[in-house]
């Protein structure tokens, strides 16, 4: 089979490899019809992510079609459709039974990182039971693709750790895909205003369509000093920080309002200075979470129910023959307006 082979910082490549085999009785091999690229994968291939290792086949979101399933599998049978979440859990470790998906022992973010991925033409599941989703028989498949991580992520991470509530002010640096499903999820709550702040001006006027209230450039002026113009001087309750550079975690510091949350959801590679100097005394907290995918089933029903539409985060498809070329207009966003690609297998 054709898969995108991590070959070490600033490499890849669209190699052939064998077609994975059932492991363990809890396995699924499923035949992924449609995956994507995450800000994520950017970070492994630029060396950010140690526990990656060269040769691993990259993706951690797809659907797809289950190909064979080991002998302890119950809920799922070849033939099925399925979502795949980027998260892998037993779903009785203890980090399992308190929801904490993302710490399972023998699971958490291992696709694509730990253990080969999703783009490829097929992929071995483990703990199929409680990592594998159904899709619903009416499910539009290519939105279904944004519930693997960057729906749930954008709500756990940014939107439920942040605390977002009715009538509150939020701040999401970083308008890509990861930060547009924070902006998306953070409506449930009806906050009163939510100000988007990227460097690049084409999300940024996405981000209004997709209901900021405000949105700010920071590569044009202080944002930290626009933000407090707009929330009467006193900054923003929820800071989500949506990109994983230091300059983005640096300014959720300065946009927190006292008793707020700064929220990240970045992965970082480096290390980020904490002003405690100026923070002690403002009753903040800081929050930091791997996606837990423990929100999928609800996102599933608020997706089915056409309360939001996740599609119109997808502007461009690929082939995997095509693959690079996919990456090659991913990474190069603010040239090719790209927010997330699908990429058909
Ligand atoms: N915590 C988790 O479980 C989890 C899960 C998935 C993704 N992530 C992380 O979330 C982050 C965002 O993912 P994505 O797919 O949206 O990535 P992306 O690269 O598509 O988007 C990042 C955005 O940040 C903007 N940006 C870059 N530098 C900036 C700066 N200095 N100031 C303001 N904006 C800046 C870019 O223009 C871009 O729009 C990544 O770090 C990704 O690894 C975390
Ligand atoms: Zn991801
Ligand atoms: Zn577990």
């Amino acid at each position: 089979m054709k898969a995108l082979i991590y070959r070490g910082p600033g490499n890849k490549a669209l190699e052939d490899r064998p077609k994975p085999t059932i492991q363990d009785a809890g396995d699924a091999i499923v035949r992924v019809t449609r995956t994507t690229i995450c800000g994520t994968d950017l970070h492994i291939l630029k060396g950010d992510v140690a526990t990656c290792a060269p040769g691993r086949v990259l993706g951690h979101e797809g659907v797809g079609v289950v190909d064979s399933v080991g002998a302890g599998v119950s809920s799922f049978k070849q033939g099925d459709r399925v979502l795949i979440s980027c998260i892998t859990a037993c779903g009785r470790c203890e980090y399992c039974r308190r929801g904490m998906y993302s710490h399972c022992t023998t699971g958490g973010w291992i696709l694509g990182n730990e253990i080969d991925g999703t783009q490829a033409e097929y992929v071995r599941i483990p703990h199929a039971d409680t990592s594998l989703y159904p899709i619903p028989a009416q499910a539009e498949e290519e939105a279904l693709v944004m519930l693997s991580d960057i729906l749930p992520t954008g709500f756990e991470c940014g939107v439920l750790n942040g605390k977002v509530e009715p009538g509150s002010t939020v701040a999401i640096v970083g308008s890509g895909p990861i930060g547009l499903a924070a902006l998306l999820t953070a409506q449930f709550y009806s906050p009163a205003q939510i100000i988007m702040i990227d460097l690049d001006d084409n999300r940024l006027e996405m981000a209004k369509r997709f209901g900021a209230t405000g949105a700010i450039n920071s590569g044009k002026g202080d944002a930290a000093e626009q933000v407090k113009a707009m929330t009467g001087g006193r900054g923003v309750d929820t800071a989500i920080e949506a990109v994983g550079v230091p300059a983005t975690f640096l300014l959720c510091q300065d946009l927190v309002a006292p008793g707020g949350v700064i929220a990240n959801i970045g992965v970082h590679g480096t290390k980020v200075d904490l002003h405690l100097e100026t923070l002690w005394s403002r009753n903040i907290s800081i929050t930091t979470r791997l996606v837990d995918t423990a929100t999928t089933p609800m996102l599933l029903k608020v997706v089915q129910s056409g309360r939001i539409d996740p599609a119109r985060l997808i502007t461009h498809h690929f082939k995997l023959a095509d693959i690079l070329d996919a990456y090659d207009t991913f990474s190069r966003a603010a040239a090719t307006g790209a927010l997330k690609v699908i990429i058909e297998t």
